[in-house]
């Protein structure tokens, strides 16, 4: 059990419970429950008539949110976002007032040095955000040739050093197996040093993130739920989408603008201020979109 409190700070939140504008006895789903932030604060103004149901993909997240001390109107789910079609079957839920999905990892995953999120401390090389399902890094990077290694890192981590990077990982693994965070981002900081004393980013960055992409299958589960999601809203039901980086924005902004079934409230998309940037460093990339169900 992890019953640990959240090191999560909810980015964007003001903005989006104004966007969201939950009502007592409203049904909301946050698809990203994570620390939680978003979630009780949804609950909060739903009121005991109301529901504020919680998935997320990682068991850990969910145990955490079990265990605090609330008494607020929540359920929770361990499970993928894109399907919450049939976890709404299995609670009798018609249809939704809101939907919330925060993309990408937490600082609670990030802390955990026993999952390899984190390339500053040593960890095994996981990545995985449900650890019980699917296949861990560490052998996806054994398993993969060096084209296809390359081409993973460049598409899911839009790394220009891919190829150098991928060669790197493979001699180093015909010497020994490469299984935990610090040694893969060592290989990758020899050969694919910062280029210039401008970047501020560790060079293992974009590979840890293309890893990541590619073991969680995140961006497939992303497109599954813009199908689905839709259909889950009752008329004015909003769905609100909170992204990291570009390959997570643009499928969301494409299937906004498409989609006959929504309408697109933020035109642009809305970012955080330099308070929040100030207060909580993670937010700097969020970018929040915000549709509804015509
Ligand atoms: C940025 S955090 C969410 C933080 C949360 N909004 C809060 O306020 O604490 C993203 C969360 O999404 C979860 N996640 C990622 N992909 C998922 C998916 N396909 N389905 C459900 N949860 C997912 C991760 O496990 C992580 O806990």
């Amino acid at each position: 059990m992890n019953h640990r409190s959240t090191e999560h700070i909810p980015v964007l939140l003001d903005e989006v419970l104004k966007q969201l504008d939950p009502q007592p006895g409203q049904v909301f789903v946050d698809g990203t429950a994570g620390g939680g932030g978003h979630l009780l604060a949804i609950a909060e103004r739903l009121g005991p008539k109301g529901l504020a149901l919680g998935v997320d993909r990682d068991p850990l997240a969910i145990e955490r949110i079990e265990a605090l001390d609330q008494e607020l109107p929540i359920a929770l789910e361990c499970d993928s976002y894109a399907r919450i079609p049939r976890i709404l079957a299995g609670h009798d839920i018609q249809g939704l007032d809101g939907i919330l999905l925060d993309l990408g990892l937490s600082s609670d995953q990030l802390a955990e040095t026993d999952r390899g999120f984190s390339f500053n401390v040593d960890g095994p090389l996981d990545l995985r955000f449900n650890p019980q399902t699917g296949e861990p890094a560490w052998r996806m990077i054994d398993r993969m040739s060096a084209e296809h290694l390359a081409n993973l890192i460049y598409e899911y981590g839009e790394e220009r050093q891919s190829r150098r990077i991928a060669r790197a990982i493979v001699k180093a693994r015909e010497k020994a197996p490469i299984r935990t965070s610090q040694q893969l981002a060592e290989i990758i900081r020899k050969s694919a040093p910062s280029r210039s004393r401008n970047e501020k980013i560790d060079p293992a960055t974009r590979t840890f993130q293309a890893l990541r992409i590619a073991v969680n299958q995140e961006l497939q589960e992303l497109d599954a739920a813009l199908k689905v999601l839709p259909d889950c809203l009752l008329p004015g039901g909003k769905l609100a989408i909170i992204s990291f980086h570009s390959l997570e924005d643009r499928p969301v902004k494409q299937s906004f603008r498409d989609d006959l079934r929504l309408e697109v409230i933020t035109r642009k998309p809305i970012r955080p201020g330099v308070e929040e940037i100030a207060r909580n460093s993670r937010s700097r990339s969020a970018k929040l979109r915000v549709a509804c169900r015509v």
